[in-house]
């Protein structure tokens, strides 16, 4: 069904058609029966998909990737979608517009887009609001924080302490995001010092809190491996729960779209980021003997896609552009194939 409609779909500007497809489906949603139907044909409940990872309970582990409903706007619908868990954000501690448009571009011969959104968001304040209204019924919700684009770097530390707080009771897990290609300079808090320092800070007030909540560590695919070895020893010392991998990727290796659309600055998701991506897990699992949890991102299109990414070391995965791709099914054919593959793996 999804790839009947798809070419109507992709005729329209990708930003403008994202905002008509959740809006709409928001209000299908609303209209008796959607609801049911949603649920019969996208659902999969099955004991042997649920998962115990990072001390919470999913349901089932494939996530929606963050940059989809920064705003936790639409987690409610999306969920219909039977996802096991919606990562929000990423948010920063004020509003932002974002870069101009346009800033999302796809591919379609190479299945993948790039985006330049620039964290655009409608401030921390407005999204824990909004989600101490949700009634999150067994759906695990991430929330993925920045820092905004006027905060030079040397006060990064401060906006990511202001997201933390002011999300702690109502997200499940967070995300420190130093990773898009979107922010000018935030990468390089990616380094050894600012990073260590932002972590353990944030484990500070975490372990404050009677409850603690789990931090991981969202990194670029386009770290060296001197820089994965330095992530695994901050992660390890900082006693993070950890790593989602990866962001997108700045490299435009391998595209065989219209040169004219390589150049558009931002980062490339979707196909061509999956094989990087599940090397920069396999790097990460097996260089720390498997020390933390992994959340694998990054080209995700097919059941196929998720089990790669699981067998390098991914307790979890997430799509994003897979879902934009090949349709909101894709969860369902995911799950599927979990099953039939045999390959989910006991946690330990
Ligand atoms: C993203 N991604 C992203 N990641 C993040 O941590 N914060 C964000 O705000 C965003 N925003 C965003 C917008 C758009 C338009 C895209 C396509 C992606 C990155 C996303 O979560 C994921 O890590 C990558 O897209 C790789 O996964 P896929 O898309 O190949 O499945």
């Amino acid at each position: 069904m999804y790839q009947i409609i798809k070419p109507l779909l992709f005729k329209f500007d990708p930003e403008n058609i994202h905002h008509f497809v959740t809006g709409g489906l928001r209000v299908a949603n609303r209209i008796w029966g959607v609801k049911p139907l949603l649920k019969s044909s996208f659902h999969l409940n099955d004991k042997r998909l649920e998962r115990e990872v990072l001390g919470l309970k999913f349901k089932n582990p494939v996530g929606l990737a963050a940059g989809f409903d920064k705003n936790a706007d639409f987690i409610n619908d999306l969920a219909e979608f039977g996802f096991g868990f919606i990562e929000i954000g990423t948010v920063t501690p004020l509003p932002q517009p974002g870069n101009e448009k346009p800033r999302m571009f796809r591919l379609p011969e190479d299945d993948a887009l790039i985006n330049r959104m620039g964290f655009n968001n409608q401030g921390v304040d407005v999204v824990a609001h909004r989600l101490s209204k949700f009634d999150r019924k067994g759906l695990v919700i991430g929330g993925n924080i920045g820092k905004n684009k006027i905060t030079p770097n040397e006060d990064a530390l401060s906006d990511y302490i202001k997201c933390f707080d002011k999300l702690f009771d109502v997200v499940d897990y967070f995300v420190v995001n130093v990773s898009s290609p979107n922010t000018p300079g935030l990468r390089e808090l990616q380094e050894k010092e600012p990073l260590k320092n932002i972590l353990n800070s944030l484990q500070q007030r975490n372990f404050k809190n009677d409850i603690s909540r789990p931090i991981l560590l969202k990194i670029a695919p386009d770290l060296t491996d001197s820089q994965l070895n330095d992530i695994i020893e901050i992660v390890t010392e900082t006693k993070i729960a950890g790593v989602i991998a990866t962001n997108t990727t700045i490299s435009r290796e391998g595209l065989i779209s219209p040169e004219s659309l390589h150049k558009e600055a931002g980062g490339l998701s979707g196909k061509p980021l999956a094989k990087r991506s599940t090397e920069v897990i396999r790097y990460l699992s097996e260089n720390s003997n498997k020390a933390f949890t992994i959340i694998g991102v990054g080209g995700i299109h097919s059941a196929e896609d998720a089990i790669e990414k699981i067998n390098a070391g991914a307790a979890l995965v997430q799509i994003y552009t897979g879902f934009v791709y090949e349709g909101p099914g894709l969860v369902k054919r995911i799950l599927r194939g979990l099953l039939r593959s045999g390959e989910l793996r006991v946690e330990s």
